[in-house]
Formats: structure tokens, sequence, C-alpha cells
């Protein structure tokens, strides 16, 4: 299982040693937040960008905001995958089209209470799903086991599209994410509030 580590949970007043802390990611997970979608305010495209300057690794950009095709743009040299969430203000085929007319690989969030039949008429054209396991919005919630079951019928049903979750997961949900057959886990207190954040991504994995 690949390992999303979420800057919402590091030390911002130390991001440069942050995200050497966890330079064996497989991806850095970068949660945008408008304050209308969700109601919380997270950091924005600058903070990316100078985030970018100081990671290689892979950059999964994650837009918890009620209209992305405004926004999107301003991740184009940042963002190697773009998620957006199927339940925001635009339309779900153009904001994908658009990421795809980037560049960018694609990828549509379900929040907890969205049914996972609403993603797959789009998932031919899609890099992966990321399924919530808590409600968008705050770092350090509690994991929702009964969104696995999302995962599995994605799985099974498109074998080759990646799925991603995020919320909740650590040392003692990550076995629950792998028996389902998740792809990708973003963890962000299990990893940057460990005493040893390398260590955690390796654990988690
Ligand atoms: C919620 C956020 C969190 C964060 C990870 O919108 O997306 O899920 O990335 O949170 P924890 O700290 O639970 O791993």
């Amino acid at each position: 299982m690949k390992i999303a580590p979420s800057v919402l949970a590091a030390d911002f007043i130390n991001l440069k040693s942050e995200m050497e802390k966890v330079k064996t990611a497989d991806f850095i997970h970068l949660d945008i937040m408008d304050g209308h979608f969700v109601p919380n305010i997270s950091y924005g495209p600058d903070v990316v960008k100078f985030l970018k300057k100081v990671s290689d690794v892979p950059f999964d950009v994650r837009l918890m905001i009620s209209h992305p095709l405004k926004y999107l743009d301003t991740f184009k040299d940042t963002a190697d995958v773009i998620s957006f969430h199927i339940e925001c203000e635009d339309d779900t085929d153009e904001v994908i089209d658009k990421i795809i007319s980037m560049g960018k690989k694609p990828a549509v969030a379900l929040k907890p209470g969205t049914p996972v039949e609403e993603v797959y008429k789009y998932c031919h054209k899609l890099y992966m799903v990321l399924v919530m396991t808590v409600e968008p919005g705050f770092g350090g919630q509690s994991f929702m086991a009964e969104q696995m079951e999302k995962v599995k019928k994605l799985k099974e049903k498109f074998p080759s599209l990646l799925v991603e979750a995020d919320g909740g997961i650590n040392a003692k949900t990550a076995p629950v994410c792998k028996a389902a057959g998740l792809d990708i886990a973003v963890a962000g207190t299990a990893v940057f509030r460990a005493e040893d954040p390398a260590a955690a991504i390796e654990n988690l994995r």
C-alpha cells in the first residue's frame, strides 16, 4: 500500500524540515480547503508552490472547494494528481476534462454520505477515486470503517483504477484498508505527529 502524508497535520513553522522527514513517501497529499465546501480553510496554491521547491515527491492535490474549475490553473506547476469532490458545484465531467487537458492525473473524491455508484460513470477516464473515511475538513478524526465497502466495490468493478482513502488512517486502521485492497492511504496525524515519520510511513505500508 502506498502512503500519502497529509501536510494538514505538519508543523507549519518548519515546513521545509517536515517535507524532508517524509521524502520516502509515495505522494504528498495537499488538502486545499475554501471554508465554503468544508467548514475549514487550510492553505492555498502559493504555499504549495513553496512546498514544491523543497520536495521531489509527487504532489497529490485535493480540492475541497466549491468551484475547482476556477482554481485548477493555480496548481499547473505543482500538482501531479488533482482530485476534487463529486459533490462540488462544478460539472464533474468538465472538471475531469480540464484536469486531463492540463496533463494532470484526474481523481474524484467521495464524501462518506455519497454512494459509490455515483462515481462509476466517470471511472473510465479517472486515474483514481478517493474514498473519504472521515467527514472532510479536519484532520485527527476517527476512521469510518464502513467506507471500506466502497473500496472493495471499486476494486472489483474497476481493477485498474487506483483507490485512495483519507481520514483516521493509522497503525490500527491501515491493515483494514490494506485488506480491502486500498492502493493509497492518506495519513496526516499518524505520520507528522509520529516520533519518526519515516518509520511511521514504512509501518503503514
Ligand atoms: C480531512 C483531511 C484529513 C487529513 C488526514 O478533509 O483530508 O483526512 O488529510 O487526516 P488524519 O490526521 O486523520 O490522517
